[in-house]
């Protein structure tokens, strides 16, 4: 039986990536170390450590504008479960953000929507995890690069606030490419074991999966892509293509939408993130 009592709630910084990092891998997460970096650097994140430094625990809020803020990386190492350390985490989270004025937002798992719920957070739209075990690698030519303003001014309309700050780094890594083709545009970008595609805005649900076939073509490797639910026709022509639905997630809200979202994207620049 393990004692948490006494295990303090630090703040950590930019040395803790690789404990975070080893956390995350517990979880088959598919974060790495530059989103760690990113947590770290841009937002504020605790952690609970044991005696011997080892980080047990994460949870960190993202300060996106000064109105909303998202939480990710709820993780608690697999032997210190159910002794209330997530829910000290994000009470944490909470706090700080309650002080600042920020609505707080996040995309839950099952275990940690059972956790949100009781601290007041609100399930709003409902998305879907989906894996291409393996990209075809057709040799199929890159798509066109997108720009930048236009992906940000989707992105913005979508959500209701403006994280040009996450869009501009994450679309800035080397391995990253931000593509469009007219009808749709996407961002796609490393994860620890596959590539990630999102957030992804279209006309149409049609345009929405072509741009995914033309992205798998140009991969390799196993492709996951974070779909809003309601965006029916999109998932369902990705699970005839091969696509498998592998988890639900669930967004949820702290406080009051500050502004109401647009039209819905059709898939989310990934839980931890939005
Ligand atoms: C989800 C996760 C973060 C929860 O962490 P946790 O520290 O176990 O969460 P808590 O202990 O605060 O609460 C979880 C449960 O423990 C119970 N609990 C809290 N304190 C307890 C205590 N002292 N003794 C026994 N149970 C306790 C809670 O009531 C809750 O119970 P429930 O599952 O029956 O609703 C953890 O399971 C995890 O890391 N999972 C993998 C990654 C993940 O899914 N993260 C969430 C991302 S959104």
């Amino acid at each position: 039986m393990v004692d948490t009592e006494h295990l303090a709630i630090v703040q950590l910084d930019a040395r803790d990536a690789p404990g975070g990092l080893k956390l995350s891998t517990e979880a088959h997460w598919n974060q790495n170390q530059d989103d760690w970096h990113f947590f770290l650097t841009r937002g504020t994140v605790f952690g609970v450590r044991d005696r011997r430094e080892n980080l047990l625990a994460t949870a960190a809020l993202l300060p996106y504008t000064e109105t909303d803020a998202w939480i990710g990386m709820v993780l608690v190492t697999e032997e210190y479960r159910r002794h209330g350390l997530a829910t000290r985490l994000v009470d944490t989270c909470l706090n700080t953000a309650i002080r600042l004025g920020l609505t707080t937002w996040l995309d839950a798992t099952p275990a940690g929507a059972k956790v949100y719920g009781p601290l007041g957070f609100t399930p709003t739209i409902q998305l879907r995890r989906l894996r291409l075990a393996a990209a075809p690698a057709s040799g199929a030519a890159p798509l066109p690069a997108g720009k930048l303003d236009e992906f940000l001014t989707c992105d913005i309309s979508a959500l209701g606030f403006d994280r040009r700050a996450l869009i501009e780094e994450l679309s800035a890594r080397p391995s990253s490419r931000l593509v469009s083709n007219g009808d749709a545009m996407a961002l796609v970008r490393d994860g620890r074991t596959a590539r990630h595609i999102g957030p992804l805005f279209a006309d149409t649900p049609a345009h929405a999966i072509a741009m995914v076939h033309d992205i798998a073509a140009s991969e390799n490797g196993p492709v996951l892509i974070d779909a809003v639910a309601a965006q029916s026709a999109f998932i369902d022509g990705l699970t005839a293509s091969g696509w498998a639905v592998e988890r639900p997630f669930h967004r949820m809200r702290f406080g009051r939408a500050t502004k109401p979202a647009g039209e819905l994207p059709f898939a989310v620049a990934g839980p931890e993130f939005g």
